[in-house]
C-alpha cells in the first residue's frame, strides 16, 4: 500500500459514491454492458477475468490498529491479520460479537480507512484501484444521507455520481424503489423516514449502478421482521444474478438461511471460516432418539439418556456409545421408535464457542488466520 497507515478518511457513503464516480478510462477496450444493458464502464468485464476461477475478495494480513488515548500513545488493535478469500458468486456472511472488527473489515476493503499492514485485492485489482470502485456496493453500518430530498430524488443523485446512463436512470430508480419497498413513500422527504425505511434507501444505493460485488454492513439492523425478509430475499435475488454479496450480521438465522461460508470474527481474529454445515456438523458423540411413549424407561436413564417428554413422545439425548443399548430397552419395553439422528452443533452454539477470550498475547500464532 502506497498510502500512509492510519489516517481515517471514514466520512461515507459520499467519499465512496464520489469516488465510485471519478474518472475512468476512456479506453474502448474498457467499455463493458452490465445487466441493464447499461454501458456503464464495468471495467472488469474487460480485464480477462473468468467469472468460474476469479476470487471476488483476497485478503493477505490485512490489519488495522488505531493510536488512543489522550497523547495516542496506546495502540487498540482492530483487526489482526487477516486472511481470507471470497470466491465470485459467493454469498459470505461476516459474523461477530460487537467490537469485532468487521466495520473495520469493511472499512480497511471500502478505502475507508488505511490498514496497518496487509493488503487486498478486489475483483482482480488492487483494492485502492480507482476502478475497482464502480464495479461495487456498499451499505454502510449508519447511512447518512441529504434528508431533504425525497428517495426518488437520492437515487437519481447516486445515479447520476456512480455513472448510470440517463436514458436509464429513471427506469432503474424505479426498479430499485419497488426492490426495496419504497414506491409509496418515494416522493416523501428522507427527514420523515423510519430507520427501517433509510436502511431501505441505502440498500437500493448500494445495488443501484449494478455492481457486480456488494458489501452490506449489517443490512438487516433496524428492519421488522418482514423488513428482514425482504432483505432476506434482496440478497437470494443478488445470488441468482451472480453477484458476489460480502455481509455482516449478528442474526445467525440470516446468516444460516443465506451463506454458501461465514466468518466467525471476536476480538479483530478470524476464529474460523467455512460453509455452516462444515462448522456445525462436527458430531457431538451424542445421539438423539425421538420414540412414542408416555414416561422415559429406567433402562435409559441409567444409560446416562436427556430426556423429556412432551405429550406421547419422549426425546432422549444420550451418548453415540450407548446406541445399541438404547435400542435394546426400546424392544424389550416394546416402545415405537420415532427416529435416531447424531446430535450437530447449531451455528449458534458454534458462535458461542468460539467467542471465548484469547489466551495471552501471542502475537505470531495469530498471523494469517483464515482461508
Ligand atoms: N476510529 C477508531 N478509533 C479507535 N478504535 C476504533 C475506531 N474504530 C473502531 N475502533 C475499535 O475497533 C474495534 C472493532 O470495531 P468495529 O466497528 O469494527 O466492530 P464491529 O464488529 O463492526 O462491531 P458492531 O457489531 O458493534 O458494529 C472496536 O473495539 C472499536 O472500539
Ligand atoms: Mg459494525
Amino acid at each position: 500500500m502506497a498510502r500512509p497507515h492510519g489516517t481515517p478518511v471514514d466520512h461515507f457513503p459520499f467519499t465512496f459514491v464520489i469516488a465510485a464516480a471519478g474518472p475512468f478510462p476512456s479506453s474502448t477496450h474498457n467499455i463493458a454492458y452490465n445487466s441493464f444493458g447499461d454501458p456503464c464502464r464495468s471495467l472488469g468485464v474487460n480485464i480477462g477475468f473468468k467469472r468460474t476461477t476469479m476470487s471476488a475478495i483476497e485478503i493477505l494480513d490485512l490489519e488495522k490498529s488505531y493510536q488512543v488515548g489522550f497523547w495516542r500513545k496506546r495502540e487498540k488493535v482492530a483487526l489482526r491479520p487477516l486472511r481470507l478469500t471470497i470466491q465470485e458468486g459467493e454469498v459470505f456472511g461476516f459474523l461477530g460479537p460487537n467490537g469485532a472488527g468487521k466495520t473495520t473489515t469493511l472499512k480497511l476493503l471500502m478505502g475507508l480507512v488505511f490498514p496497518t499492514g496487509g493488503s487486498a485485492r478486489i475483483l482482480g485489482m488492487e483494492m485502492d484501484d480507482p476502478r475497482v470502485k464502480s464495479q461495487i456496493g456498499f451499505l454502510p453500518e449508519q447511512p447518512y444521507f441529504y434528508d431533504h430530498l425525497t428517495a426518488r430524488e437520492l437515487l437519481n443523485y447516486y445515479g447520476q455520481l456512480s455513472g448510470v446512463a440517463a436514458k436509464l436512470r429513471t427506469a432503474r430508480v424505479e426498479d430499485m424503489l419497488e426492490r426495496v419497498g419504497l414506491m409509496e413513500s418515494a416522493n416523501v422527504q428522507l427527514r420523515k423516514f423510519s430507520k427501517g425505511m433509510l436502511q431501505r434507501v441505502g440498500l437500493a444505493q448500494a445495488i443501484l449502478h449494478d455492481p457486480k460485488l456488494v458489501f452490506l454492513d449489517e443490512p438487516m439492523s433496524g428492519l421488522d421482521p418482514m423488513g428482514r425478509r425482504e432483505v432476506r430475499d434482496l440478497i437470494q435475488q443478488l445470488r441468482h444474478e451472480g453477484k458476489t454479496v460480502f455481509f455482516s450480521t449478528h442474526i445467525l438465522s440470516d446468516a444460516e438461511a443465506l451463506c454458501d461460508r461465514v466468518g466467525v470474527i471476536h476480538q479483530g481474529e478470524l476464529r474460523g471460516v467455512g460453509a455452516v454445515v462444515e462448522l456445525t456438523s462436527q458430531a457431538q458423540g451424542k445421539i438423539e432418539i425421538i420414540f412414542c411413549a408416555q414416561a422415559v424407561p429406567a433402562g435409559l436413564t441409567q444409560l446416562g439418556a436427556e430426556a423429556r417428554v412432551s405429550g406421547d413422545m419422549v426425546n432422549a439425548v444420550l451418548p453415540e456409545k450407548q446406541q445399541d443399548a438404547a435400542l435394546e430397552v426400546l424392544r424389550r419395553e416394546r416402545l415405537k421408535l420415532i427416529s435416531l439422528t447424531p446430535v450437530r452443533k447449531s451455528l449458534e452454539e458454534y458462535y458461542i464457542q468460539n467467542m471465548r477470550p484469547m489466551e495471552g498475547p501471542k502475537e505470531e500464532n495469530r498471523k494469517g488466520v483464515g482461508v
